[in-house]
């Protein structure tokens, strides 16, 4: 089936998700969890501490995202208006010119161990290098299982890092996590080797933890956005011209890059990942060598736009709540992706499209018609409109440039009587 769903926008809730259900298939329980917002009380009392009840957020889904060949629906949660519309009207676009195209790097994270106190902390680095069969051992000793997946430690790496407490010793873990998130793996064998690095150093361990910036863990993705399609040349060049002030001005950098977070964290929340571990890793990726856009843009010789991505995706498929919250299953179901390599890669398309409508928008007529005819359509079903009433009150409020209740409700009885 495809994902490209003309006016899914229109529909009820209930006519959409009955679309998305034939898509992936979800059971009539599935789609009841849906409708009823299945987080029972008694699952979310096992997830965190202190738990007083559950907290709601809008599922959307971004239709139309043509990946590497495959249709996805996209499932979103976000609080934020234009956010869903925006990525599936991204994605309507790229799937003109074939979709995005993807790549990843593997599911490797770094665990790190700070060394402290040595009196001879290069020396210490040859010791740590010269046991690295053991270390790596031993850290494969805590998770079989992952190992005969071909998961598990693969690699030390050490660096001697100056600090305003002295010189430490910076012991990397390289770990192939597979399909987790790869916290819980890599904490616990960092934990585990930690009294055979103090022993072979002659140091002291504090610190045994991941590492969020996962630079060997990226996603990538790219899409070439044909210019008759997205609005001619001065299109292309208001994109290009966006795109140079947030290469060369973090102020307008850091704005770019949180719109395209806009989707990899909706993604995120959807299906239960840990979306601060994604943000950090994104946000301390992208100041690699000077805060930089996780995005690019270049002009092909047909004159069209060619965007691509790279981003650090320590993202799950298995652990954490993406198993525990029934509607992050089912999230993962609609999205139908079975490994975290997929997650991955459909996250990095994403963020690409979201990136791409944000800048197609600052660079033409703002982001605020969208944003008012949202606020309009919402006012407009307050003062009572239903079906097709909805989109003619919208459409004269929009353009009397009066977006307020009281007017919806005058403009509503002019529609009926
Ligand atoms: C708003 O949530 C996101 C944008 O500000 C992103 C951007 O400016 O590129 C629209």
């Amino acid at each position: 089936m495809s994902s490209r769903i003309p006016g899914f926008y229109k529909l009820s809730i209930e006519e959409r998700l009955k679309k998305v259900a034939e898509f992936s298939g979800l059971s009539d329980d599935e789609i009841r969890a849906v409708l009823n917002q299945g987080l029972p009380l008694d699952v979310a009392d096992r997830m965190i501490e202190n738990v007083i009840g559950t907290f709601e957020m809008p599922l959307g889904i971004a239709t139309n995202f043509l990946i590497d060949g495959k249709d996805y629906l996209i499932p979103m949660v976000i609080e934020e208006p234009s956010v869903v519309a925006a990525a599936s009207n991204a994605a309507r676009m790229a799937r003109e010119s074939g979709g995005f195209t993807t790549d990843y790097t593997g599911s490797v994270m770094i665990g790190q161990i700070q060394v402290t106190k040595l009196a001879d902390p290069v020396s210490a680095k040859f010791e740590v290098l010269r046991h690295r069969d053991e270390i790596i051992e031993k850290a494969n000793e805590c998770d079989p299982m992952l190992v005969n997946l071909g998961g598990g430690c693969k690699d030390v790496e050490v660096r001697v890092v100056d600090t305003i407490m002295g010189k430490m010793l910076i012991v990397h873990l390289v770990v192939d996590v597979k399909d987790a998130m790869g916290a819980n793996a890599v904490n616990t064998m960092c934990e585990k080797v930690a009294p055979f690095v103090e022993r072979i150093t002659g140091g002291r361990v504090y610190l045994r933890i991941i590492s969020n910036l996962a630079s060997y863990r990226l996603a990538r993705a790219k899409a070439v956005f044909d210019k008759d399609v997205i609005g001619g040349e001065e299109v292309v060049e208001g994109i290009m011209l966006a795109y140079a002030f947030a290469a060369a001005d973090p102020y307008r950098c850091a704005t770019h890059n949180k719109g395209i977070m806009n989707g990899i964290s909706a993604l995120m929340i959807a299906t239960g990942n840990d979306f601060r571990a994604v943000e950090a890793g994104a946000h301390s990726y992208a100041s690699l060598g000077g805060y930089k856009p996780l995005t690019t843009y270049e002009v092909d010789r047909k004159g069209n736009l060619v965007g691509t991505i790279e981003v650090p995706m320590a993202v799950g498929v298995i652990g954490g709540a993406t198993k525990v919250n029934p509607l992050a299953k089912i999230s993962l179901k609609i999205l139908g992706v079975k490994t975290a390599e997929e997650l991955a890669r459909v996250a990095a398309a994403l963020g690409l499209a979201q990136n791409f409508a944000a800048l197609r928008a600052l660079a033409t007529e703002g982001i605020q018609r969208g944003h008012m005819e949202l606020h309009a359509r919402n006012l407009a079903i307050m003062a009572g409109a239903s079906g097709e009433e909805v989109d003619k009150v919208v459409e004269v409020m929009v353009r009397e440039g009066k977006i307020r209740l009281d007017y919806a409700k005058e403009v509503l009885e002019g529609l009926r009587s």
